[in-house]
């Protein structure tokens, strides 16, 4: 007798970041941050979990391959959390005078994740998988619970996964309590809200391995005097002016912000002591072209972000999107046929070898993760 659910969840990337934690194991940040929900067409992650009685322990696969559940703190602790939450419910489903109730909350588990979107193109995978993981738990286990009470247990799985819970436009509140009971995910907007919005995922060669988020941030919450100015007296008003813009579908706003956050996030890095470089070559060179671009209009026509790493993630209108793609393609994929936008400069922007961007992804605004089958 065993019980299965698969489901799959979607990649979010942040316009006001997440950068500093306030506690480490709970993944408590040191301010609120703002994501777009990538559609699922493109990238996402998908857990199929089986609760069997027979179990003798529960294992993990990651795209195939075992690894050692005893190992990752952060999945025990999720098992962990939804469990509790399953036992809750089962003791209220038994004082309702539910006879059958199935104590799922004590079988192991087998576990099977996998993300659509090859490893090499180095795109995080932490946050759709840890959405996809614990949404999946909570199927399996029927939790009764809210996408927002969810979230609070994927962001102890990866802090931007408690954002991956929902489609569209969303918050993570970084909230006030010790425990992080308050420190969840909420939509700002779904995913029909803004159906122009488009973004174009530039994968860009890069040799070295960059220091990851986790120990990264440690660096700069201990070193960055930067960080205190960006959390106390930057980020609080840039959230509020985020959600308006998103509201308002103001891109010239959401764009400003977006570049400028990204800016602020990497100027804290290189605050930190010893610094953190996560921007290469290409990665400036794209802001380049992006600052050219805008230049050809008196609105913004495109917005920059970057992450913990060198790929470029670009936000658009739909109106101007075949035009950049051909920018891109023309200065660093090795194309030579593309025709220049009127009023952009050609030799603004160094144009680079091809495979500097070795692949773009065009993708819109997605929903949040979705059960497919079951068992
Ligand atoms: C730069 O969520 O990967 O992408 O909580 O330690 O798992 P942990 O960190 P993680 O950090 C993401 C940082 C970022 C900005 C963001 O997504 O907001």
């Amino acid at each position: 007798d065993y019980y299965e659910k698969t489901c799959t969840a979607p990649v979010n990337i942040a316009v006001i970041k997440y950068w500093g934690k306030r506690d480490v194991s709970l993944n408590l940040p040191t301010n609120s941050s703002l994501s777009v929900t990538l559609s699922q067409d493109n990238l996402q992650s998908k857990t199929t979990i089986r609760a069997d009685p027979s179990f003798s322990k529960t294992r993990l696969w990651l795209n195939g391959v075992e690894e050692d559940v005893s190992a990752s703190k952060r999945i025990q602790t999720c098992i962990k959390e939804a469990r509790r939450l399953r036992s809750l419910y089962e003791q209220q489903l038994l004082r309702d005078g539910n006879s059958e109730v199935v104590p799922l909350s004590e079988y192991n588990l087998h576990i099977c994740s996998e993300n659509n979107f090859p490893t090499a193109a180095g795109l995080a995978s932490s946050a759709s998988g840890f959405a996809c993981f614990v949404y999946t738990l909570a199927q399996l286990y029927s939790l009764p619970n809210s996408l927002s009470e969810l979230s609070i247990i994927a962001r102890q799985g990866s802090g931007s996964a408690c954002r991956s819970l929902f489609g569209g436009f969303v918050a993570w509140e970084m909230g006030v309590n010790n425990d992080g009971s308050d420190s969840m995910a909420v939509q700002i907007a779904d995913e029909h809200h803004w159906p122009e919005l488009i973004a174009l995922i530039c994968v860009v060669s890069d040799a070295k391995k960059a220091i990851g988020s986790t120990v990264g941030m440690q660096v700069t919450v201990k070193t960055s005097s930067l960080l205190k100015e960006r959390i106390e007296c930057v980020v609080p008003k840039r959230m509020e002016e985020m959600v308006k813009a998103i509201k308002d579908k103001d891109f010239d706003a959401f764009a400003e912000l977006t570049m400028r956050d990204s800016n602020q996030f990497h100027a804290v890095c290189l605050d930190s002591f010893p610094p953190i470089f996560y921007l290469n070559d290409i990665s400036r060179a794209i802001i380049r072209l992006v600052e050219e671009y805008n230049s050809t209009s008196c609105n913004y026509k495109a917005a920059y972000t970057f992450d913990a790493g060198p790929n470029a993630v670009i936000y658009t209108l739909r109106e101007n999107a075949d035009e950049l793609v051909g920018l891109i393609k023309r200065y660093f994929m090795g194309e030579e046929r593309e025709q220049i936008p009127s009023g952009f400069r050609a030799d603004a922007v160094p144009i680079f070898e091809e495979g500097s961007v070795k692949q773009l992804i065009r993708t819109t605004v997605g929903d949040g993760p979705r059960v497919i089958e079951d068992g």
